[in-house]
């Protein structure tokens, strides 16, 4: 925790007077050190879903929301995706500086032989059900890893995080395909570790074994690029689920299975499969000022899935990075006039020009555009957020591995504003 305190708050209740300390961040707003409140002044502060409340610190990764500005520990978003590839970003996030030339072929050489996965653990796929959502068989799998791999679950041993660390990363994609292989009812397609992380990936996910798989480098450039845009996105909701989980010391293949558990939710990193599934349904640009007058109906819950950010309220940068890459992508492909994408400018076009949209500072998220490049590469909607969590999986780690080196790490325990009943007698049922 910094303790640069540089101005302070006072907080009056019943004319009592309390002296908060702040803190003032390398970016963003200051904070408010409200950690004593309640031993010196018996109350608690309020605001579930977090939006005024800055859970930890970090040096990860910053959002300037008003801006639309994404840094990984200081370097924007878009000179990322371009000149960088993901494993280089995965080096940055976890360990906080770009590799020199040997540090990062160190760092890909031990992802790329730790991406096979215990070979009975290959046998938990069979139990699942064909039609089991990947996102499913991921959280069961991930979480399972910790009846595997015993010696790298003791989170005190700082040897035995980094040895979960690489497995975790260089895991996730051989089980993502397993499970979308499984899925279609297609054998098993192994790593292999002459590919690169993206082209290995995609190798997986669509190999038979009747046939040879040359990788196509403009899908693995694009993948790449996917992974890379998703690696990181501060305290977003999986990421403090993970945090969560952990501070009570429980094991990081427990804690990154509820990362994924809670990823998977449609406000989340299920937009992306339910984005696409949104385009689809319109169909045709005619059709858009009937989807955003529901989207503006208070009385009807649909939402436009991809649209809006609890933290951007400008362009989401990598929105515009995908938006860019589809049209890419799609050209590369040739995959001409697509009939998604063509919704989805319209799409946009139409929410950004209405006064609803533009007043609640509603912009593209990154699933906006994500999903018709996934959908051109040839992967089902279901895949969508199996491929989140794959890119995700390093953000998740590195906050973990941030929060449990901290000496003065804390269990996280939110308090409540109760308004249930309070005490009463127990009633014998004859009674009630
Ligand atoms: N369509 C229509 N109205 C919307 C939308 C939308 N997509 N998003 C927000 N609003 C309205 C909302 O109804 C509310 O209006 P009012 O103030 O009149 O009640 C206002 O905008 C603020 O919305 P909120 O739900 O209070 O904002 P939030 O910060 O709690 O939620 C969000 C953020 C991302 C959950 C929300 O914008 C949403 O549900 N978007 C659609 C799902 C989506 O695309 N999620 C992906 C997010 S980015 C990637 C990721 O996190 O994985």
């Amino acid at each position: 925790m910094s303790d640069q305190k540089t101005k302070s708050a006072t907080l009056t209740i019943d004319g009592e007077s309390y002296d908060l300390p702040m803190y003032s961040p390398s970016a963003g707003p200051d904070v408010v050190d409200v950690r004593k409140l309640y031993a010196q002044a018996k109350v608690f502060t309020y605001d579930p879903g977090f939006t005024s409340t800055a859970a930890c610190d970090s040096t990860i990764t910053f959002i300037d929301g008003g801006k639309g500005e994404l840094l990984h520990r200081g370097y924007p978003i878009d000179q990322l995706a371009e000149k960088s590839h993901y494993l280089e970003v995965c080096y940055l996030l976890l360990y906080g500086e770009l590799p020199g030339a040997k540090q990062l072929e160190d760092f890909e050489s031990l992802v790329t032989y730790h991406t096979m996965l215990h070979e009975q653990m290959m046998m938990f796929f069979r139990g699942f059900r064909r039609d089991a959502h990947p996102m499913a068989i991921m959280t069961g799998v991930v979480g399972a890893m910790s009846a595997f791999y015993h010696d790298s679950t003791d989170v005190d041993d700082p040897h035995e995080r980094e040895v979960a660390t690489i497995r975790l990363i260089a895991k996730m994609p051989t089980i993502a395909a397993l499970a979308y292989k499984f899925s279609i009812g297609q054998p098993f397609v192994y790593p292999r570790n002459d590919l690169d992380y993206a082209s290995n990936f995609l190798r997986m996910c669509f190999a038979v074994p009747a046939e040879d798989y040359e990788v196509n480098p403009i899908l693995s450039r694009a993948m790449d690029r996917i992974f890379t845009l998703h690696a990181d996105h501060e305290q977003n909701a999986s990421t403090s689920t993970v945090r969560l989980a952990s501070s009570s010391g429980a094991n990081p293949f427990a804690c990154i299975a509820a990362g994924i558990a809670c990823l998977w939710g449609p406000a989340h990193g299920g937009a992306n499969q339910a984005c696409l599934e949104m385009l689809r349904e319109i169909g045709t640009a005619d059709r858009i000022p009937e989807y955003i007058a529901r989207a503006k109906d208070k009385s009807d819950p649909f939402r436009l899935m991809g649209f809006g950010h609890r933290v951007y309220k400008n362009f989401d940068p990598r929105a515009k990075v995908l938006k860019e890459s589809a049209d890419e992508v799609l050209e590369l492909l040739g995959i001409e006039n697509n009939p998604t994408l063509q919704v989805a400018k319209e799409l946009e076009k139409a929410a950004l020009a209405d006064e609803y949209f533009a007043s609640k500072k509603l912009f593209p998220n990154v699933d906006f555009y994500s999903g018709i490049i996934l959908e051109a590469m040839g992967f089902p909607t279901s895949m969508f957020t199996p491929i989140f969590a794959v890119s995700r999986t390093v953000g998740w780690i590195s906050q973990w591995k941030e929060m449990i080196s901290d000496p003065a790490m804390k269990i996280g325990r939110p308090r409540q504003l109760y308004t249930g009943e309070t005490m009463r007698d127990y009633v014998d049922i004859e009674k009630r």
